[in-house]
Parts: structure tokens; C-alpha cells; sequence
């Protein structure tokens, strides 16, 4: 008799690495995050652990959205989010800039922290100095019963489950579902010009597991672009408006774990500096998800391929058009374009997954990276 696992690859599930492992629990993870969360006729949020004082909801004027990594790429997402659908102004930043620069709060100011451990020392900084200003912070963590939850006004917990990999990919799209459900949460409960596409935006995240799992089934054809191209040393990210607020999430990804250099542009902001960089052969990945910036994107995507650049894009299904201006597509189901981020990252978690294992990394836990930084 022998024994041929070991403890660590049975709690992997039979997956070679605890990344891939979450990779694939996102379509679940989605779904625990959206439980109870939504009415039960569909048409509206329920955030029963959002208790703001009387009246504070249609009062704030401003929301200050503070994290890092991963986090703080969600954090972009919430931004376009809760703006698009409150008309609140929203800043986010980085939890390390904020702390020190003297930021301009009033009574009527919201702090949203994110943070998957609730433990990271930055935010948890930022949050302590709102607190003693006197501004109402929410907290969107994954662990209960950490700093954040303990110490924030209100909770919002996402349901992902332990996180094993130093990078984040379950917490990440967890944390989208989150901001998508406050954004409308609030939309809903100010009456503002968005509280009418809240229960098409919760029937498309209703949906969103079931197209989650089909992104998925892109994994044999990254695997096979991220083998080919896993010796290069350079890599570029490149969309507009959501597709760039994922382009900084999928580059993040892949200079986390595989060590290549990687990127992410506002594609219209190439021409100020980074098509210097561009040359033959160099792989630019293009999200193109956004429908109103679709031709502006294109333009973008001509302007590297006219430097010989080797192109894939990230597209809707049915897409057709895409294929005459890039080398390689990957398809994903088209949803709302107000959703896309959900569904856009999970090739590029793939990517620098297929990436990483190409170049012979440990996966899981990267050099130099650490899960939860709780020290400065
Ligand atoms: C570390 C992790 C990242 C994470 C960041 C913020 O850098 O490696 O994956 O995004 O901390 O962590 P938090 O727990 O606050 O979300």
C-alpha cells in the first residue's frame, strides 16, 4: 500500500496549485457573495448590514475609496461604478499615498475601504484616521472577525472563501460583485439617475456565474498563447474606461507570478510615452469590452500593430469585426459592458497562471510577495 497524495494536493482539490484551484471556485464564490443580497422578486439590493444613521444615505457627497493591489484595482472598478449610477464623486486611491496627504473630508464624506485580509497595514491606517476625523467607514473584507470588519462603521463581507495564493483572483471578482451591489445599493436607496438599470444590472449578476464558468473554458487556448509567450520579457495591457481599470488588475497579475514585465496603458494615452516602447513582436493584450469606446480602442490596437506588435484581444462573442485587426481573439460571453470586469479578468488570471507555470515559478507563493503586508 502507498500513498500517492499528500496532504497540501488534497486540499488543493486535485488542482496543481491553490491559484488555479481559485480560479476556477470564482463562479461559485459570485454566487455566495450575491446570496441574500438581492430581493426576492430581483428588482432590488438588500444590504441589511448597512445600517447608516437616518438620512446619512441621500447626504453623502463624496466617497473616498482606499486600498492596495488587487484591492485597489477593484477599487477602480467601484469608482466608474457608484459614479455612473449615483453621481456621487468618487476617489479612490491607494491606501499608502492617502494616509499622508491630508486629505479633504467633511460629516458627509464615506470611506470605502477594501481589503480581501482586512489585516493590510495601509488601509487599515487610512481607516483609523477617519475614524478619529469622524468619517463613516464601510468595509468590504473577506475575513470575518479581522481589523477592518471589527473596526469599520459597517461590513460588507465577501463570501470567496480562504484565499491560499499570494495573488488574488477569487477575492478580486468577489470584491466587483460587492461594489456592483453597493453602487446599486445606493442608486436605489438616493433615487438617483441609475436606480432604474438596478434590476436589469442584478438579473446580469444573476447570471454572471454561468458566465463566469464559460470564461473558463477559454483556459486550453491562454494555455497555449501563454507557453508561446512566456519567454518574453515584456508585456502591455492596453483599454479604455472599465477595460482599463482590468488591464492594471491582468498586468499586476502577471508581474506578481511570472516575473514578466508587464504594464497596463489607458490606450489612449499610448501615444505619450509608451508606443516608444512598442516594437516588432511584442505582446500587447487589448481588452475590448467597452461598446461606446469600441472604434476609439480599435484606432489604439491599429496604432501597435502598425509597430508590428503581436495582438490579443479580449472580445465579446460575436465579435467578428476584432479578428480582422489583431492576431488572436478570445472570446467571452457579452453581457452588460457595465459588468464586463467580472468576466474580463478571469483570462487574464489564466494568463499569467499558464504564465508562471511556463516559466517553472512557484505559483503560489511568489518571491518577494507576501499575502497580507500588516507591517509598512
Ligand atoms: C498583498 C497581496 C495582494 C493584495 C494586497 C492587498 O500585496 O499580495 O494580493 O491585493 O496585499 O491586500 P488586502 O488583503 O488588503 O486586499
Amino acid at each position: 500500500y502507498e500513498v500517492t497524495w499528500s496532504a497540501s494536493a488534497a486540499e488543493k482539490g486535485g488542482y496543481d496549485h491553490f491559484m488555479l484551484k481559485e480560479i476556477h471556485e470564482q463562479p461559485k464564490a459570485i454566487s455566495d457573495t450575491l446570496t441574500g443580497r438581492i430581493s426576492e422578486d430581483g428588482t432590488k439590493v438588500v444590504f441589511d448590514e448597512v445600517q447608516f444613521p437616518a438620512g446619512f444615505v441621500k447626504d453623502i457627497d463624496r466617497i473616498h475609496i482606499l486600498a492596495c493591489g488587487t484591492s485597489w484595482h477593484a477599487g477602480m472598478v467601484g469608482k466608474h461604478a457608484i459614479e455612473k449610477l449615483t453621481r456621487i464623486p468618487v476617489d479612490c486611491e491607494i491606501a499608502s499615498e492617502y494616509r499622508y496627504r491630508d486629505p479633504i473630508v467633511s460629516k458627509n464624506t464615506l470611506m470605502v475601504v477594501i481589503t480581501q485580509s482586512g489585516e493590510t497595514a495601509d488601509t487599515l491606517a487610512a481607516l483609523r484616521q477617519a475614524k478619529e476625523q469622524g468619517t463613516r467607514v464601510l468595509a468590504i473584507t473577506n475575513v470575518v472577525g479581522s481589523s477592518a470588519a471589527r473596526e469599520a462603521d459597517d461590513v460588507i463581507f465577501t463570501w470567496a472563501g480562504p484565499e491560499i495564493s499570494v495573488a488574488s483572483t477569487k477575492a478580486y471578482t468577489t470584491q466587483l460583485t460587492a461594489l456592483y451591489l453597493f453602487a446599486g445599493w445606493l442608486a436605489q436607496e438616493r433615487e438617483s439617475v441609475g436606480a432604474s438599470e438596478v434590476p436589469a444590472i442584478l438579473t446580469a449578476l444573476r447570471d454572471m456565474p454561468a458566465n463566469a464558468e464559460k470564461v473558463l473554458e477559454t483556459a486550453p487556448a491562454i494555455q497555449a498563447f501563454a507557453k508561446e509567450w512566456s519567454s518574453r520579457e515584456h508585456a502591455f495591457f492596453i483599454g479604455r474606461g472599465l477595460d482599463y481599470a482590468v488591464s492594471l488588475e491582468g498586468s499586476l497579475k502577471l508581474k506578481e507570478i511570472s516575473y514578466m514585465h508587464a504594464e497596463a496603458y489607458a490606450a489612449g494615452e499610448l501615444k505619450h510615452g509608451t508606443l516608444a516602447l512598442i516594437v516588432e513582436d511584442i505582446p500587447v493584450i487589448a481588452l475590448v469590452t467597452q461598446d461606446d469606446l469600441y472604434e476609439k480602442t480599435l484606432s489604439n490596437i491599429q496604432e501597435v500593430k502598425a509597430r508590428d506588435a503581436f495582438v490579443l484581444a479580449l472580445a465579446w462573442s460575436g465579435d467578428q469585426q476584432i479578428a480582422k485587426s489583431v492576431d488572436q481573439v478570445i472570446h467571452i460571453p457579452k453581457v452588460n459592458p457595465f459588468l464586463a470586469p467580472i468576466l474580463a479578468v478571469i483570462p487574464l488570471q489564466l494568463l499569467a497562471y499558464y504564465a508562471s507555470v511556463a516559466r517553472g515559478n512557484d505559483v503560489d507563493n511568489p518571491r518577494n510577495l507576501a499575502k497580507s503586508v500588516t507591517v509598512e
